[in-house]
């Protein structure tokens, strides 16, 4: 049987594979269509999301669907999810073997989904493709991987706490559409270029 996102939210609704498991009421497997061209990928879910087994629907989530609005979008034309996909205890932050565990589904997710650009939001996403960056120096540069643009930014929530770091946030989400366009522009990468772009150890393919 192929891979879906939803045969993917079945696993993760049984999964027991890191200790946050244990004190989550939902699971947040994260939400939108298959064929999305862009994927936002927060870091976990909080209390209104393990309530409610959806991804941002808190107040991050209503900031986030303003900055949607703000480029033509709604939530429901993206994919919204995190990189843990059960609720950390008291909203900490998610430690590094239980991003680890869950690592599995936000992979095949992205190959499933194969977006044209992937929004990390917040340090934890950011982590997986550029490890060692800090989110004040490197938030919306665009950079390739493979056959699509990954583009760091702020966390909704530090730019519900900051009105400078919102108004860093609205830039960088204004960028979204030309960035697109610019993915779509590539066309079909050549057959033999056909790394896996999300594999443990990503090459760049080139450095914008
Ligand atoms: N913050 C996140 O990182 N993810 C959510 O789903 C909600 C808030
Ligand atoms: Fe499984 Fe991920 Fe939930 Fe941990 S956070 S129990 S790995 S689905």
């Amino acid at each position: 049987m192929p891979d879906s996102l939803d045969l993917i939210a079945q696993e993760i609704a049984s999964c027991t594979k890191c200790p946050l498991h244990q004190g989550r009421t939902n699971t947040v497997p994260g939400e939108g269509p298959a064929t999305s061209d862009i994927m936002l990928i927060g870091e976990g879910p909080g209390f209104y999301e393990d309530q409610s087994g959806r991804p941002f629907v808190g107040a991050s989530g209503r900031f986030l669907e303003e900055l949607l609005q703000g480029i033509g979008l709604s939530r429901e034309m993206v994919f919204i999810g995190n990189v843990v996909k059960c609720r950390p205890p008291e909203n900490r932050d998610p430690a590094a073997d239980e991003i680890a565990a869950c690592k599995a589904y936000l992979d095949r997710q992205i190959e499933t989904i194969d977006p044209k650009v992937i929004v990390t939001l917040g340090r934890f996403s950011m982590a997986r493709w550029f490890p060692k960056a800090r989110i004040s120096k490197i938030h919306g540069q665009p950079r390739r991987f493979g056959s699509r643009l990954v583009v760091p930014m702020y966390h909704p929530a530090a730019g519900l706490r900051s009105p400078k770091v919102k108004e860093e946030i609205v830039l960088d989400f204004n960028q979204l559409p030309a960035l697109i366009d610019q993915v779509k522009s590539w066309g079909e990468p050549p057959q033999d270029d056909a790394e896996d772009p999300d594999s443990d150890d990503p090459v760049q393919l080139s450095l914008f």
